[in-house]
């Protein structure tokens, strides 16, 4: 498991939406793609790889769900939105993880970039709206 000095992707305070279980999935995405980029650096082998980017594929449509149940429960305003960005994200994971699993793309330093991009930009913009709005 990555520590904290080596991870690609360290969390950070301001990615706490306010929300103790919203905020433990976050650490769980964070932790699958540091361990990605761990495997990475060792050299495993793509069935390893796969298996991390399936984790990470279940990992966030099961959190995505939850968070658009309690966001439905709370009357959030820009829910629609919100799932829609959802919907984005999730099939850019697919994407990734179908290429790979093709031979059309390498796990690389530039793809742990975009996947912790793709996390952190997603928490830091879309689900800080809602946490302003909500204040959990
Ligand atoms: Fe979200
Ligand atoms: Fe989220």
């Amino acid at each position: 498991m990555a520590t904290a000095t080596t991870a690609i992707f360290p969390w950070r305070a301001a990615y706490s939406v306010g929300n103790p279980q919203i905020d433990e999935q976050h650490k769980g995405l964070i932790r699958m793609i540091n361990n990605l980029q761990d495997a990475m650096m060792e050299g495993k082998g793509k069935t390893a790889l796969s298996a991390i980017l399936n984790d990470l594929i279940r990992y966030t449509e099961s959190h995505f769900a939850f968070e658009e149940g309690l966001l439905q429960e709370r009357g959030y305003s820009g829910l629609a939105v919100h799932k829609t960005e959802h919907r984005e994200l999730t099939r850019q994971v697919y994407e990734l993880r179908d290429k790979f699993q093709s031979g059309k793309l390498m796990i690389t330093m530039d793809v742990m970039r975009f996947l912790k991009d793709w996390l952190a930009n997603h928490i830091l913009k879309c689900d800080q709206a809602y946490a302003k709005e909500l204040r959990f």
